[in-house]
């Protein structure tokens, strides 16, 4: 985990009580990964968990990961945009990914910090990795807040409910209603028009909405449980279908750019993206989507 902070940390906390993996946290802050590390392997004896967690400040201690999560960087801000984050975290995930993936050749990448699919595209470069073992966590985050959405509006357990989020992790993402389903019934079959606009709006809001509550920094817990869950598919080969943003050769119309899909994820990455079929508004949206993510991957320079 590359980045102790709030989500780095969330993420380390749900694999080691999983038990699924040795975790190494790594930060730039001397002290923090140690000290965090250290708390969650002292909860251990409490809830029964025993893989190895260690905190460190050097990528020696990271040599051959299987998965490689990258948070670090600067979270939104009230006020900030996800884009005014762009050029800080660039210089940020190009400096962490070319050590990460020096010590683990082999790793499948996961990106988080932000702007994500704009960030993908300085770890593939970064790294020099295939495209299929550079993945980025958005779209897991923003169909769980659909969903959440969705449960609250119709009083039922979240659990029960299946969605997903094509496009851009940013403003203009695109949340699907036609194909989300509550216990395998369409959603526009339970609620309104006007209903689903609100949640498609909420849902876009997701990231803003949690960032003016908390007044400072930016959710956490979700993105943690997002990530983790594309963890577990790619270190238990368990194919899951997952919106993820994935670099796109001709899929979907677009050529190059990393953009949230559905994709096959396993132990070897991304193993497929799935192509749905979509109707020429939610084309027109994907399209927007992409191009927004376009434009921010344009002022890259040569970090992309
Ligand atoms: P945070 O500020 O709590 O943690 C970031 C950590 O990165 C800090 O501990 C910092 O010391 C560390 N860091 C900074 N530069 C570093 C470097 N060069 N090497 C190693 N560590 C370094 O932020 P939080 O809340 O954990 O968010 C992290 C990133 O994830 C942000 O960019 C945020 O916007 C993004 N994010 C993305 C989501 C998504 O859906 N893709 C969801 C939630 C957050
Ligand atoms: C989120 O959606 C900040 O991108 C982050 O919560």
């Amino acid at each position: 985990m590359i980045g102790a902070g709030n989500v780095g940390a969330t993420v380390a906390q749900r694999v080691v009580e999983a038990g699924v993996a040795d975790v190494v946290l790594l930060d730039i802050i001397a002290g923090l990964p140690q000290g965090k590390a250290l708390d969650l392997a002292e909860a251990g004896p409490l809830l029964g968990h025993d893989v190895s967690v260690i905190g460190t400040n050097d990528y020696a201690d990271t040599a051959d990961s299987t998965v490689i999560v990258v948070t670090s960087g600067l979270a939104r801000q009230p006020g900030m945009s996800r884009d005014d984050l762009l050029l800080k975290n660039a210089q940020i995930v190009n400096a962490v990914v070319e050590q990460a993936a020096r010590h683990s050749p082999n790793a499948v990448l996961i990106v988080v910090t932000n702007p994500l699919d704009a960030m993908c595209h300085v770890a593939l470069k970064a790294s020099g990795f295939p495209r299929r073992r550079v993945v980025g966590m958005a779209g897991v985050l923003d169909a769980a807040r659909f969903r959440t959405f969705v449960s609250m509006e119709l009083g039922v357990s979240p659990v029960n409910t299946c969605a997903f989020v094509l496009g851009g992790h940013g403003d203009t993402m695109v949340p699907v209603p036609r194909y989300a389903t509550v216990g395998g019934v369409p959603l526009p079959q339970l609620m309104s028009q006007e209903q689903i606009d609100r949640i498609v709006q909420r849902t876009r809001d997701g990231g803003a909405e949690i960032v003016s509550l908390l007044k400072s920094g930016s959710a956490f817990y979700a993105p943690g449980a997002a990530t983790a869950e594309m963890i577990y598919a790619i270190l238990e080969d368990r194919h899951v279908i997952l919106p993820c943003s994935a670099q796109l050769k001709g899929e979907y119309g677009v050529d190059g750019l990393f953009v949230g899909v559905p994709v096959r994820l396993s132990s070897v990455g991304v193993e497929e993206i799935v192509q749905v079929e979509l109707n020429e508004e939610e084309r027109a949206a994907f399209g927007r989507s992409a191009a927004a993510v376009q434009e921010l991957v344009g002022k890259l320079g040569t970090y992309a």
